[in-house]
């Protein structure tokens, strides 16, 4: 039996992309231990209302909000959304990401302008839209990827590319947030198990061969270190892109 802490009672989050996969565990997380937790789907409607009834069956409080990544707008809204329901907001989790692979020679850059949107662009809007309602305290995290250190396979430029953009933000939002106690950190996940990287794909005995400890991560697993980073122990922890990734990049 896992015993968690209660970290967060009294705190307000944002999941972007919490419908599923990594956003839902970290939903799932914060709300364990005593946060409200506001989360973003796009597509996934079913899922994202059986997650908010699973959290409500335990106690816990959740809000579902239908918000397109790619639509800045949107994003804005669900800021608003969360503060206007919760009263608050503490702890801005940007998750949703998509993945496009493709050699340059065959991914077009239209899809490359729609992954930069919801992966990179996203990010930036629900910082900004964050901004004015946080607090000394509060905390920023996003997760980025391994991939924005290493491709890892021919097909990975576009969203190598995004990952790394968003380790390259964080440390300029880390500097713009300082001066108000405000943290900003990026989680660095390996191949993790989920509908992105699915643990039953014809590919994935190669995936596991870059990781020395020779299995996929868990959705848990980085879910585990978004919460350190939102508490009070990653207090002096700013600007910095950790990984969870069996060792992928070592
Ligand atoms: N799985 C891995 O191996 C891995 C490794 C490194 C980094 N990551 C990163 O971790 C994050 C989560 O990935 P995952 O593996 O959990 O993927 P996933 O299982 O495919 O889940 C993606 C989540 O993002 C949401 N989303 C996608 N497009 C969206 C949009 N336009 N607007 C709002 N929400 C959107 C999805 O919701 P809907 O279905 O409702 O749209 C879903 O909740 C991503 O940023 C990904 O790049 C994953």
């Amino acid at each position: 039996m896992t015993v968690y802490a209660h970290r967060f009672t009294g705190k307000i989050a944002l999941v972007t992309g919490g419908s599923r996969g990594i956003g839902a565990a970290i939903v799932r997380r914060l709300a364990k231990e005593g946060a409200a937790v506001a989360f973003t789907y796009s597509a996934a409607a079913d899922q994202a209302q059986a997650l908010a009834r699973d959290i409500a069956a335990e106690g816990g409080r959740a809000l579902a909000i239908k918000a397109d990544s790619k639509v800045i707008q949107d994003i804005e809204q669900a800021v608003v959304t969360t503060v206007e329901h919760f009263g608050a907001l503490n702890i801005l989790v940007n998750n949703a990401g998509v993945l496009g692979m493709g050699t340059v020679d065959e991914f077009s850059v239209e899809a490359l302008d729609d992954m930069y949107a919801i992966n990179v662009r996203a990010t930036y809007v629900a910082a900004k839209a964050a901004s004015g309602y946080l607090k000394r305290g509060d905390r920023i995290i996003s997760i980025g990827s391994v991939s924005g250190q290493r491709a890892g396979f021919a097909g990975a430029s576009a969203y190598s590319m995004t990952k790394a953009a968003i380790g390259g933000m964080i440390r300029g939002l880390a500097l713009d947030f300082a001066a108000r106690g405000i943290t900003v950190n990026n989680i660095q996940p390996g191949p993790t198990a989920t509908d992105m990287n699915p643990a039953d794909a014809p590919y994935i005995d190669q995936v596991i061969g870059l990781v020395p400890l020779g299995r996929l991560g868990t959705p848990d697993e980085i879910a585990s270190l978004a919460a350190y980073l939102a508490s009070d122990e990653a207090s002096f922890v700013t600007g910095a892109s950790l990984t969870a990734d069996g060792g992928f990049l070592a």
